[in-house]
């Protein structure tokens, strides 16, 4: 998988199909897309104009989708990737992951009732689709999206393919760092998303933190002249993650893929690591309405 990606969450429908095509252009190589975006019939337009262009080739990108909530258990799975490959007009993803483990039975969180525990819906059963997909080779890998280390566990335990990502939250004010050593003792790679903590996104919470105002982080950028994204970007892969930054800004995709060139040393990345607070930008509140059976402690299985 390469290690920078591009991040569709929230790159608006009219905007995205440009954004992917001038990150070929730029060099990326990686594109994290999820049903749920409701943008990948536009980003299968690009790829299309891509690959009839002869920009790339088909096999020298990573495409990753998601599986969205109301699409677990293993008969719906299928259904789903197809979907998802036909908006896309690929034959095969890189990766598809479950996107969250808190089945539901629509697609929005808002509807009263609708969500399903995971003694009626388990992530096991779900995972068998998942493998199906696999053997069925509509995906070359699978894996799993904000799963705790308990639930990696249990997930371990059943599976005859185990998951081979695991995307989570993951910045310097949010390290993971138990979370980090599990997955690499069981070779499960982590991909880091709102790696920026989101700088200008409409829908962050109130008094979040600016990760990329941090004295910290500006500072380390003034020693290297670049700026603070690229060192959270640098820090996100130095420790082998892959980090999937969001911009339709041509400027800032290209700032963004070049912080592959930067590189920290030992003191700049062990004053990033003191940053780290636990400090969650999606914390998973909107799972957790009344009458819900997730709480944030069920979810992140934390505390
Ligand atoms: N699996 C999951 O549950 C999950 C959850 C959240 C996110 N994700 C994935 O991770 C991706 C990234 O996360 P995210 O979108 O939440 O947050 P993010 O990448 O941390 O931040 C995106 C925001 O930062 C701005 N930005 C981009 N580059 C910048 C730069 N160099 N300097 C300053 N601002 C910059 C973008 O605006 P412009 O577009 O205007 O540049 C956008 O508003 C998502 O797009 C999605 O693919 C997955």
């Amino acid at each position: 998988m390469p290690a920078l990606g591009l991040g569709t969450w929230q790159a608006p429908k009219g905007e995205v199909g440009q954004a992917v095509l001038e990150a070929i252009r730029l060099g990326y190589r990686h594109i994290d897309c999820a049903a749920i975006y409701g943008n990948e019939k536009e980003i299968g337009e690009a790829l299309e104009a891509a690959f009839q262009a002869g920009d790339v080739r088909r096999e020298e990108l990573w495409i990753t989708s998601k599986l969205w909530n109301n699409r677990h258990g293993h008969h719906n799975v299928r259904p789903a990737i197809e979907k998802t490959l036909a908006d896309l007009r690929l034959d095969y993803l890189d990766l598809y992951l479950i996107h969250w483990p808190v089945p539901m039975k629509y697609v929005v969180p808002h509807v009263p009732n609708q969500f399903l525990s995971l003694e009626e819906q388990p992530i096991a059963d779900t995972w068998l689709g998942m493998e199906e997909v696999l053997e069925a080779d509509l995906t070359k890998h699978i894996g799993v999206s904000n799963f705790s280390i308990k639930k990696l566990t249990q997930l371990l335990e059943v599976a005859r393919h185990n998951p081979e990502v695991n995307q989570v939250e993951m910045h310097p004010l949010l390290a993971q760092n138990t979370l980090c050593r599990f997955c690499e003792a069981e070779k499960i790679h982590i991909t880091a998303y709102t790696p920026l903590g989101r700088p200008a996104a409409g829908d962050r919470p109130a008094n979040a933190p600016e990760l990329l105002e941090s004295p910290v982080v500006t500072a380390i950028a003034e020693q290297h002249q670049c700026t603070p994204a690229q060192v959270v970007l640098a820090w996100a892969m130095e420790r082998g993650t892959a980090p999937i930054p969001k911009s339709t800004n041509p400027r800032r995709l290209a700032e963004n893929l070049a912080s592959q060139n930067i590189a920290l040393t030992d003191a700049d990345m062990a004053a990033l690591n003191k940053l780290d607070r636990h400090y969650r930008y999606v914390d998973g509140t909107f799972w957790t309405p009344p009458g819900s059976p997730y709480t944030l402690q069920n979810l992140w299985d934390e505390g």
